[in-house]
């Protein structure tokens, strides 16, 4: 049994004070808060092991290199993929998907073929799609949503047709909270042997995914998200499928030999991991990792749960409020996006930070979807494992106080 009250304790940030009030993160979507051990993971490999990896016979080299592939290890792991060199580093989940739309993406399309994703959709995973049907004339189709904010699939077997090459799509929508139904999705693809790619950077970080399960062919993730640094992030593709495609970026590391006239690749995972890495950030990743699986995703799945299902009740008293997004926390991940009438997301923000309060505000980087809903912005609270009903109740109650705030100004 995880006692989620005492993890906080685990967290060296959480103990700050913010105008004078205790700190309450709540913007956990747009980026995690750091446990001590990943702080401690980044501190000892620059006090200790610092070196290149992959290019040293001497011990500190060997040293970072060992740590740099147990990371890996440890990744794969996570998401129980089948093979460890089918674990890429990259700077996070947009380069993930900008690898994929460059890499396989240029390779693979042409002008008859035609990519879908969903209105669904972070912005990451939507401009590299539109810049790719530039180039290969080929075209951009979407899962339409339901005014509640999940997929209409009503249409979906002339949407995803024979001529449908690649299926982009997000687990969890980072504006509005909704979970896909991506297995479902897989399957339809597959069906007509479209290649199928993930967007799992709200997923990955709060719930269990399997990918050897779920059967998609990529699926990216960030590690900021998920306790780790900034800056290092992951693809995940199935080995025949990274074996077939082009490097993404050339340099060292990538080539197998190169003469004055030409070069050749090296394996994957190497092809995809030009130059130095970021090693410190993938050891934090490690470290990250490993604190989450000792606590359980499922255990932080349910955990956040609670919280959302709590706080959806306790803002559905709030005078006014519209909450975008499904109810039902089956199809919710723990974040709730919402807008009160007469008071602008900023100044309900900037109001929320001076309690010390922390939510994020604007389209949350998915404007055509903040748009569709009716919304030019929202303001967005999203939890994490540390969070608690506590918290929510001031956070109501802050709210509830800005509302006669504003009403008075
Ligand atoms: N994608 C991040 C968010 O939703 C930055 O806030």
């Amino acid at each position: 049994m995880v006692d989620f009250k005492t993890i906080i304790k685990d967290f060296p940030i959480l103990k700050r004070r913010i105008n004078e009030n205790k700190l309450i993160y709540f913007d956990n979507a747009a980026t995690s808060q750091k446990p001590k051990v990943v702080i401690d993971a980044l501190s000892n490999f620059y006090s200790n092991n610092n070196a290149n990896i992959h290019r040293g016979v001497h011990t500190l080299s060997m040293e970072a290199t060992y740590l740099y592939d147990e990371a890996k290890e440890k990744i794969a792991e996570f998401i129980n993929a089948p093979n460890n060199n089918s674990i890429i580093f990259t700077r996070g989940t947009t380069e993930s998907l900008n690898l994929i739309a460059d890499s396989w993406g240029q390779s693979n399309l042409k002008e008859s073929d035609s990519i879908v994703i969903t209105e669904l959709e972070h912005h990451s995973n939507i401009v590299p799609w539109q810049e790719l049907i530039k180039k290969t004339k080929s075209k951009l189709r979407y899962i339409p949503i339901n005014t509640d904010g999940t997929l209409n699939l009503a249409n979906i077997n002339n949407i995803i047709t024979k001529n449908t090459k690649l299926i982009s799509m997000t687990h969890v929508s980072n504006g509005i909270g909704t979970i896909n139904n991506i297995k479902k999705i897989i399957k339809i693809a597959k069906s007509v042997g479209a290649t199928t790619v993930i967007d799992a950077a709200q997923s990955v970080p709060h719930m269990p995914i399997d990918v050897s399960d779920l059967d998609c062919d990529f699926l990216t993730f960030s590690g900021h998200k998920m306790l780790a640094p900034t800056g290092i992030g992951v693809l995940y593709g199935k080995k025949e499928l990274l074996e077939s495609m082009p490097p993404y970026q050339k340099g060292g590391d990538m080539i197998l030999e190169v003469t004055y006239d030409k070069a050749t690749w090296n394996e994957i995972p190497f092809k995809f991991e030009a130059g130095t890495p970021n090693i410190a950030g993938a050891i934090g990743l490690g470290a990250a990792t490993n604190y989450l699986m000792k606590i359980g995703m499922q255990n932080i799945r349910d955990h956040e749960i609670e919280i959302t299902k709590y706080a959806y009740n306790n803002l559905m008293n709030v005078d006014g409020i519209e909450i975008l997004g499904p109810e039902n926390t089956d199809i919710r991940a723990g974040l709730i996006s919402f807008n009160i009438p007469n008071i602008h997301p900023h100044d309900l923000g900037t109001f929320l930070d001076s309690k010390g309060i922390a939510i994020r505000t604007g389209h949350h980087c998915a404007m055509p979807l903040i748009k569709k809903l009716g919304h030019h912005s929202s303001a967005r609270a999203s939890f994490y494992l540390y969070n608690t009903n506590h918290e929510v109740d001031k956070f109501t109650a802050e709210i509830n106080n800005s509302i006669k705030y504003f009403n008075n100004v």
